[in-house]
């Protein structure tokens, strides 16, 4: 299954699209946040409920130690974002001041979720924050720019807005150099609309000469038990955030396989050839995630 990374110009629903895409998935599905700013879903969706001995920062600290040391810690840092265990959520920065010791930490964590994508078939989620650029380049440290080059697909997430596109705009050239010199090709690069404006997603493709790959309702009820938590609203599970985003992993699914038919680009290793990373499978198999 496809590692889908998300970004975006200015804040405008990366956090929010990326939880529902994860809980919406059909198969077995991890949300890893990697928002060098912070991650926001602890304070919010999951109201504290996570302790801070749990997420990124402590795979940072692990790999320190070693690579495989991040590996073997990886699934005792995930939290269950459900019942049995088949969503989960890696944790992001409580503090983004810890963000500058990552810089390590994301080719060895590219490596370990393109395993969970590629051989034990989960469909993964980066949430790569808001882009900051430093002379036409992904920032090396206020950027998870190693994740975005070894996801098979990196959606710049933007809203139907004037606004919105003309922020977007000044990131397109730049995101497909990096893709094209470091990741995995410029077809990498999709889009993921937040109906919210006037533009559709055929004049959005047009006016960024990027494809829209999936399109999100602009629901602002469920977006904000996302960002908040609290009680779910009535209806929550049928709500067409969630319906939308179910489709939206299936597109996903399809452009990241139409990709991998087609890329002309050479195979990066095989991750599974690490026994060590390997094991993290075992690992993940044997637990369901912390959770309460
Ligand atoms: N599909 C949506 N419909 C309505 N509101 C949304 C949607 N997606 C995000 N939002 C709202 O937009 C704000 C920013 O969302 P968030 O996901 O935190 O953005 P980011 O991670 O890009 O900073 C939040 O108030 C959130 O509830
Ligand atoms: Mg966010």
């Amino acid at each position: 299954m496809p590692v889908t990374a998300l970004v975006s110009a200015k804040s405008c629903g990366v956090t929010t699209s990326a939880l529902a895409l994860t809980l919406a998935s059909k198969r077995p599905s991890l949300l890893a946040e990697c928002d060098p700013a912070g991650g926001t879903l602890r304070a919010g969706f999951l109201q504290g409920e996570v302790d801070a001995g749990v997420g990124l920062y402590h795979l940072a600290a692990a790999e320190r130690t070693s690579p495989d040391a991040l590996a073997n810690a990886f699934a005792s840092h995930l939290w269950a974002l459900d019942e049995a265990g088949h969503r989960k959520l890696l944790p992001g920065l409580t503090d983004p001041g810890q963000a500058g010791a990552l810089g390590r930490t994301w080719p060895t964590l590219a490596e370990v979720v393109n395993v969970l994508a590629e051989d034990a078939g989960y469909d993964v989620f980066i949430d790569a924050g808001r882009l900051v650029l430093e002379s036409g380049r992904l920032h090396t440290t206020l950027t998870p720019a190693p994740l975005l080059h070894q996801a098979d697909m990196v959606l710049l997430v933007v809203r139907g807005t004037e606004q919105s596109l003309t922020l977007a705009r000044h990131l397109i050239d730049p995101l497909r150099t990096e893709l094209t010199e470091r990741g995995t090709g410029m077809d990498a690069l999709g889009l993921l609309l937040i109906e919210e404006g006037p533009y559709r997603a055929h004049q959005v493709t047009e006016a960024l000469k990027t494809p829209v790959l999936a399109a999100l309702p602009f629901e602002p009820s469920t977006a904000s038990f996302f960002t908040n938590g609290g009680h779910p609203p009535r209806g929550y599970g049928r709500s067409a955030l969630l319906r939308h985003a179910r489709t939206a992993t299936e597109h996903l699914e399809a452009a990241a396989s139409r990709r991998k038919i087609q890329q002309d680009y050479p195979l990066r290793p095989a991750p599974s050839g690490s026994a060590q990373i390997a094991g993290v499978l075992q690992r993940l198999m044997a637990k369901g995630g912390k959770r309460g």
